[in-house]
């Protein structure tokens, strides 16, 4: 499974790549504002998320009709050649999509909560799909069994569209999704950390510094 980082923020970014953890990198428009602050420039932070990374960089439109969209696309993609155009799962994005992937961009249309929405996205032609498991748990759903069916119908089709698995809030999920056979695991920084850390591991090599003290 690849593990691409959901935030916009540099120095995260920074640490998971060296870490060889960051085989991509997912942003929106809420990350961008988190990272950048209200009224900033936002393109000169999407350049750098771009430049620091070789993997697959979402940066999503801000429009909301296909035209405008396309406009938007053609901008984002010439800050590299690793921008991912993302696209919301609308009747408009999909116009989008559509023509974007005619003409050769990637697109990963986010904002996916049902598994025919992924259906028509992967249709349509999309690179990667979104769906966000934790906002579906937050409304009392299940939000990985979208991820299972999602990958139940790609196979089931044959689709070579991915599964970015996104709105990560834990490293169960990061458990789950690994389990269930998911092309990719969109993580904050925060819950990458969480997924390294173990009480036992820390309590070791607590006694081990203890132990090579003694040792001199
Ligand atoms: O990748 C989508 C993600 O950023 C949304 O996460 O926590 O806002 O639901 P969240």
């Amino acid at each position: 499974m690849q593990f691409f980082i959901d935030t916009a923020d540099l120095e995260e970014i920074r640490q998971a790549r060296d870490m060889g953890l960051a085989d991509g990198v997912t942003t929106n428009p809420s990350l961008l504002a988190q990272a950048c602050g209200a009224g900033s420039d936002w393109r000169a932070q999407a350049a750098e998320i771009v430049a620091l990374v070789d993997g697959p960089v979402s940066l999503e439109v801000f429009a909301t009709e296909a035209e405008a969209m396309l406009a938007e696309a053609r901008e984002l993609v010439r800050l590299g050649p690793n921008v991912v155009v993302k696209i919301p799962a609308t009747a408009q994005g999909l116009l989008a999509v559509r023509r974007l992937a005619q003409s050769g961009i990637r697109t990963n249309v986010t904002l996916v909560f049902s598994p025919l929405q992924a259906l028509l996205a992967a249709k349509a032609g999309a690179s990667y799909v979104s769906p966000f498991v934790g906002r579906l748990d937050d409304v009392g759903h299940r939000g990985m069994q979208l991820v299972e069916e999602i990958l139940t119908i790609f196979r089931q089709y044959g689709f070579t569209t991915e599964v970015i698995v996104a709105s990560i809030r834990s490293p169960e999920h990061v458990r789950e999704a690994a389990l269930a056979g998911a092309h990719v695991s969109t993580i904050p920084y925060k819950v990458l950390l969480g997924l390294l850390r173990h009480p036992l591991t820390e309590q070791g090599l607590d006694r081990f510094l203890k132990d090579a003290a003694k040792l001199g």
